[in-house]
């Protein structure tokens, strides 16, 4: 079994990936895209967004970070798979599920489930282009407007010489709207012969017990449950091997959101920073009814070192939550 941390722009940055890598159970990561138009970009756009590259394309716990692209142009997107490949990338990784409106007006992301013969050409281009030693996954959605070209995709990709496919299982126009399809991967991983991981809607050991049985995948990515419980992937691979998890309490939670906070002052533009730690919050209120009380008390506050003191403040070992007003 293999869980992977689900590549997610603004959200799941280096230094999340780094905290929840930490924290066990994951097997695998992949950056935010990396944004491909017609040219090759210069070597700092993937160290900006990959610093892992630094260091052997891995978490400091260990673990791999696959470089995704997200591009149409078969030939752009070959070379520039081919430079993450020369800077260390462990991995590459496709998006063919961004539904974003200026991403998909350029023919990238999701748009190109349209086509599965651009996808086809795509993959293959940049399978041709990279070591064979380096993995080149994908990453889809079941189509754009319907799942009508959902299996046709699958195969393209898997034709093409992906070595794995990860189905998030959601159309572009079904956005983030539950429920994920589950049962739609299961026809997916039986029409190809490549790995498929289930993707969608996994926020607790039920969750990926359930998505198991209708998708038939061993494999997960875990996005947004991640965030709302950070040690979601160690439990899930301890109830896997029979043992009793015990969950994290609020108390190390409230750390690692201190440790992410001093992080994100030192390495996130100012202007950003104290979005970055109400953002982690606000998945975090929906497991634990303490991050909502610290959220309600940051939410306006737009100066980082003010936050910074207010999460050290709600320390339950110090001082109560100090409550504005
Ligand atoms: C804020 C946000 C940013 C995302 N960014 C990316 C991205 O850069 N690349 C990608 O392939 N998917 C991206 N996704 C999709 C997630 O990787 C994942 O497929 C989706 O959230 C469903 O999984 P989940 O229910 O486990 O969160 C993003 C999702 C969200 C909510």
């Amino acid at each position: 079994m293999k869980i992977i941390l689900a590549p997610m722009e603004g959200v799941v940055d280096p230094i999340m990936r780094n905290l929840l890598t930490d924290l066990g159970g994951l097997d695998r990561c992949v950056t935010e895209f990396v944004r491909v138009s017609e040219r090759e970009l210069p070597k700092r756009v993937f160290y900006r967004l990959a610093p892992e590259l630094n260091q052997g394309g891995l978490t400091d716990a260990g673990t791999p970070v696959y470089v995704q692209l997200l591009g149409s142009e078969p030939e752009v997107m070959a070379a520039n798979a081919l430079r993450a490949a020369a800077l260390g990338a462990p991995g590459i990784d496709l998006n063919f599920g961004c539904p974003a409106k200026t991403v998909n007006r350029n023919r990238g992301g999701s748009i190109l489930l349209k086509d599965p013969d651009e996808v086809y050409r795509i993959v293959e281009a940049v399978r041709q282009a990279v070591p064979q030693s380096i993995p080149v996954t994908a990453k889809m959605r079941l189509g754009y407007e319907d799942k009508g070209l959902a299996v046709a995709n699958a195969q393209a990709i898997a034709t093409a010489g992906a070595n794995e496919l990860c189905v998030h299982a959601r159309t572009k126009v079904e956005g983030y709207r539950p429920p994920a399809h589950w049962h739609w991967i299961d026809k997916i991983r039986q029409s190809v012969t490549i790995n498929v991981i289930a993707n969608g809607d996994i926020c607790s050991p039920d969750d990926y017990q359930r998505c198991r049985e209708i998708s038939g995948c061993t494999d997960i990515m875990i996005g947004r449950g991640l965030l709302q419980q950070p040690d979601l992937a160690a439990v899930i691979v301890k109830n896997r091997q029979g043992q009793i998890a015990a969950e994290l309490e609020w108390k190390p939670i409230l750390a690692a959101v201190q440790k992410y906070c001093h992080q994100v002052q030192q390495q996130v533009a100012a202007k950003h920073a104290p979005g970055r730690v109400k953002q982690w919050l606000a998945f975090l209120r929906k497991r634990y009814p303490e991050a909502q009380l610290l959220f309600d008390v940051i939410k306006t506050e737009t100066n980082l070192d003010a936050i910074h003191q207010q999460l050290k403040g709600n320390s339950p070992i110090s001082a109560p939550l100090k409550i504005a007003g």
